[in-house]
Formats: structure tokens, sequence, C-alpha cells
């Protein structure tokens, strides 16, 4: 049996879990920044990396302490070493450097991003590579092609702002607080999708990217003008991007080679209406589809951990002590830039 300790600490969670490669989660625990941040509407970075260098070791002893194992008991420690919050993403490698020092453990440099998407695999055993993934989080919308562990073609990505970004900006314009994400869905189900006309940015266009500042910018003009419910709002903007990623990620399906699954990942793959809405369009494709359970879609450590399990049985060597942290980190490094993007990753 092999097991990995994971460490996340790449944006307002605080996270260490030990995950075999049976695909047992032994134990994890999530610390939340929820409270630092929410005065500020946002992550303050400052913060965050205060905040994780105050909780990890605690949380990475109460972990071991609670699968009663210790760090002899592992095979290799793994963390986030970006993309990410470079505060918090340092933080979290320079404990696990730390831990793989002390125990002589091989070090794993995970990147957050293939965190996400592999984490569908650690629930699901019959998901096989390759599969077509839509990976929507707070920092990115991409469409990747996932061929294998370490290998990934990007067929997509936003030009502007990520899918969780804009329903974070929603949240904040409809003063539902931070993090926005679940409050527009809750607000949203008391709703009409159809009340507010929105815009659906880039909606079949031949290029395949997804834009979505237009429609942020849609929602604050609709608040400003004070003729719908907030209720309205929300289920009209959800309404709005789901019509905007079934289109998005319809294109990318038709343009791919053959795939095994659709598979989606990353924060907003908690959106019940997103996940319902891609389940139809897989049907489409007559593919099966695949989304982890809610506490593997948020950030968290255990999919940092099963990252190592995979990456260790792939064949990956393990990676060097002084190895640096990378505030962008793509998957896919081949992948043109969008046309009008700017920096993302
Ligand atoms: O993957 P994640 O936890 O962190 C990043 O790597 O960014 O994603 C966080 C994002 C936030 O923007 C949050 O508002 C969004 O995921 N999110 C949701 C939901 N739960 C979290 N968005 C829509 N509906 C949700 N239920
Ligand atoms: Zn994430």
């Amino acid at each position: 049996m092999t097991l990995v300790l994971g460490i996340e600490s790449s944006c307002d969670e605080t996270a260490a879990a030990l995950v075999t490669d049976r695909r047992e989660i032994l134990a994890q625990s999530i610390a939340s920044q929820e409270a630092e941040h929410s005065p500020y509407g946002g992550v303050v970075p400052e913060i965050a990396a205060r905040a994780h260098a105050e909780r990890l070791a605690p949380l990475i002893e109460q972990v071991l302490t609670k699968a009663g194992k210790t760090l002899d008991d592992c095979d290799a420690i793994a963390a986030t070493a970006g993309p990410g919050l470079i505060g918090g993403v340092i933080v979290g490698l320079v404990t696990a450097k730390a831990l793989a020092m002390a125990s002589d453990k091989p070090l794993l440099a995970v990147n957050h991003l293939e965190g996400h998407a592999l984490s569908p695999r650690l629930a699901d055993a019959t998901l096989h590579f390759p599969y077509a993934l839509l990976l929507v989080s707070g920092g990115h919308c991409q469409i990747l092609r996932v061929e294998g562990v370490g290998q990934y073609q990007r067929l997509a990505t936003t030009i502007d702002d990520a899918l969780g970004e804009a329903f974070d900006k929603t949240a904040k314009i409809l003063g539902l607080g931070y993090p926005g994400g679940p409050a527009v869905e809750k607000l949203a189900l008391g709703g009409d999708p159809s009340a507010v006309p929105l815009p659906r940015p880039l909606l079949r266009s031949k290029e395949p990217h997804f834009s979505f500042a237009g429609l942020k910018s849609a929602v604050l003009r609709a608040h400003d003008a004070a003729l719908h419910s907030d209720a309205d709002i929300a289920a009209s903007f959800q309404q709005a991007a789901l019509d905007c990623i079934l289109d998005r990620t319809r294109r990318s399906l038709s343009a791919m080679r053959p795939v095994s699954a659709l598979v989606v990942a990353g924060g907003v793959a908690a959106n019940q209406t997103i996940r319902r809405g891609l389940e139809t369009l897989a049907s489409e494709f007559d593919l099966p589809f695949t989304a982890p359970p809610l506490a593997l879609c948020t950030d968290n450590a255990a999919m940092i951990a099963w990252a190592g399990v995979e990456r260790m049985a792939a064949g990956f060597e393990p990676d060097p002590l002084d190895l640096k942290a990378r505030p962008r980190w793509p998957l896919d490094p081949d992948a043109q830039p969008a046309r009008g993007a700017g920096v993302k990753a």
C-alpha cells in the first residue's frame, strides 16, 4: 500500500490529508479562512499567508493522529507548489520540504490544477484516461483533454475572468459577501432564470474560449437599474453562465479526439445547476458524466495527496528540495495564449 500526506495552501483553505493508492482518504482536515477574509469581500494574500503559517503544522499533526499514523508510515509528502497566491504556496511547500527532509521521504511538488484534474479519479475508480475535463474554479476556466498523469491538452481557457470569479463578483454586487458561489446558487433557487436579459459572451463563437467579464458588468447594470429582485438577478446570471459553459463545452467536445467521459472539477463544480446541465450535455455525446463529491470540488488536500499517489504510480521522479514555488504554472505549457487574453495561465 502507498500512503501519501498531502498539503494544500494555495488560496484560502489550509488543508492536510492522508490518502492511499486504494483510494482511501484515511483522514483529512480543512481550516477555512472565511472569517478572516469576509470583511474585505475577497481573499487578502498577506492575511492568507499568515493564517496558513499559523494553522498548517497543527493540522498536519491532527490528520496523522486521526489516522493513527506517523510520518514514518508515509511513502511521500505531496504539497501544492503552484499556481496560486505565492505566500500561501511557499508556506505549504516549505513545510513539506522540512517534513520530507526530517523524515527522509520523497517530496512531490503538485500542480494545484493537476490536483483538481485528477480528483474525479480519487472518487471514481472506473474513470479512465483520456477524458474531457471542464476545470472551473476561482482562478481558472479551462477545457482540457486529460490524456494521462502529467499529460494535458488545453482546448479552451478564459480570455478575462474565471467562472468562480464571475460568481464571486456577482455575489459582491448583490451584497452576498464572500465566498460568493454557494451564496449565489442558494439565492438563485428562489429566482426566475429568464427574468433578466443578460448577455452570453462568445456564444457560438468560432474561437473555443470563454469570457465572463461582460456578463459581470451586465449584472452590475441590472442591479443598479433596480427593476428586478436579487433572486431573479442571481438565477438569470447562473443561467447565462450555464448557457456559456454548455455552448463552449459542446464546441470543444465536437472538436476533441475521442474521450471516455465528460468530467467537471474545481470549486464551481459544486454547483448543482451546472452539474445537471453538464450531465445532459454528456448524454448528447453518449458519454458518461463524472463530478467529484462536493467536498473534493472545492480546494482540499486529499486531491493533492491523490495527485501524489498518481504521480508515483506513473513513475514520476520525486522533486528536489530546492524546488521553487510557481505562482503561475499552466497544465499545458504548449497551449497558445487565447486571443485577447491577459497573462492568466
Ligand atoms: O477550486 P476552488 O475551491 O479554489 C480555486 O482553486 O480557485 O474554487 C473556488 C471557487 C470560488 O470562486 C467559489 O465562489 C466557487 O469556486 N464556488 C462555487 C460554488 N462553490 C464554490 N461557484 C458556484 N456554485 C457553488 N456552489
Ligand atoms: Zn482550486
